[in-house]
């Protein structure tokens, strides 16, 4: 019997042959396909080509991607000692000096989404920790480096979860609910962060509607939230991106609950594209939106939304991909930007992990820094 979509794991690790194992996203829902990634430019096109994609499961991605090559990195170090003859001890030095040109090229894969940088970041520090300030082995070094990308997947369970529940106080009973793109378990290691109230409202009889946008120009809402969540056996409905406007104004509608790829420290928030139409036209009918951000996802450094840099991607994508044959005159200019930013003065509320963040979010959002620090202490 074909295993459901919620059955696999949206990123994994094989420890045995050193690979990434993802579905391939860009062929859902049609096909299924567990694909297993080896080396630096199979993970860096996974992410760029969006065979993985979201941003919590692109930083399991690369925190995954860096230990297997961190491993790579051990072994042709040892190698090199082999041929040389040399007794001596891997130099630390030497395989931080790659480890870290491993960690750049990943990091240019995708610009927007912060998990990205965040994850390898975190993998850096540990890295720099062991091997550099406690003086641990290269070996040890790496065993650590394994440990953290397991902790990195297990924790964004946690945090979904503990997502939705807070989620889930902000709407009752036979709710409508819009989402937009795919902040769903594909774009994490389960439970989604926008789809995370859904999924537990679901598992206690909350009933609700949910109408998936489509998301042009890559139809993540249609191939992959829909999908999510119709094989959950939730109450899911399709629109196109130009009918939210409609549905919320018949008044069905009670929330909108979204994700994000990176909040900014005054609470402007980058999610997909077409994402800050969704939020001008809820703020015009009444309808609170609602911003699921991981913590992993506030980017403190970034003051506003000004500052976030928006991922451009080829026209193609615009022009002909999905359609039979390309719906648009040869040479038309063809604007594709992957993300738009919210303002803040259109986000009713941030729900994370440490709480729900209302405006003024710049105090908001440093109080929920504060919450995690301390319960890190
Ligand atoms: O280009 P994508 O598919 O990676 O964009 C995904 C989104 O915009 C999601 O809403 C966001 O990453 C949050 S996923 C929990």
């Amino acid at each position: 019997m074909n295993k459901n979509i919620m059955e696999y794991e949206t990123v994994d690790l094989d420890d045995n042959d050193s690979s990434v194992v993802i579905i391939d996203q860009t062929k859902l829902p049609g096909t299924t396909e567990i694909i297993k990634l080896y080396t630096a430019q199979e993970i860096w096109d996974a992410i760029y080509l969006l065979k993985v994609r979201g941003a919590p499961a692109i930083g399991v991605a690369a925190a995954f991607g860096i230990y297997v090559l961190s491993k790579g990195i051990m072994k042709e170090l040892q190698q090199a000692k082999d041929d040389c003859g040399k007794m001596d001890v891997l130099s630390f030095e030497e395989f931080y000096e790659k480890f870290k040109e491993q960690k750049e090229f990943l990091n240019s894969s995708r610009p927007t989404a912060v998990n990205l940088s965040w994850a390898l970041n975190r993998m850096e520090a540990v890295c720099v920790k062991a091997g550099r300030e406690e003086g641990k082995s290269v070996e040890e070094v790496v065993e650590i480096l394994h440990q953290e990308s397991i902790a990195i997947k297990e924790e964004d369970t946690w945090v979904c979860k503990t997502i939705g529940e807070f989620g889930l106080s902000l709407v009752k009973p036979g709710d409508g609910i819009l989402t937009h793109c795919n902040a769903g378990q594909l774009a994490t290691s389960k439970y989604g962060t926008a789809t995370a109230p859904i999924y537990l409202g679901q598992e206690r009889g909350y009933n609700f509607h949910v109408f998936a946008d489509e998301t042009r120009p890559l139809l993540q809402g249609a191939r992959l939230t829909a999908y999510e969540l119709h094989s959950s056996g939730v109450d899911v409905t399709l629109i196109c991106d130009n009918m939210s406007a409609m549905v919320m104004k018949n008044g069905w509608v009670n929330a909108v609950f979204v994700g994000c790829d990176r909040v900014a420290a005054n609470g402007d928030a980058a999610n997909k594209i077409g994402t800050s139409v969704v939020a001008a036209v809820a703020k015009r009918y009444g309808v609170p939106f609602y911003v699921c951000a991981p913590t992993s996802t506030i980017d403190y450094n970034t003051p506003t939304g000004a500052d976030i840099k928006i991922e451009q991607r080829p026209a193609a994508e615009v022009t002909e991909m999905w359609y039979r044959e390309r719906m648009a005159p040869e040479g038309i200019k063809v604007f594709n930007p992957a993300f738009d930013v919210t303002d803040n003065e259109l986000i009713t509320a941030i729900v994370t992990e440490y709480g729900i963040a209302r405006a003024p979010f710049k105090e908001s959002l440093e109080e929920i820094r504060k919450k995690k620090e301390a319960v890190k202490e």
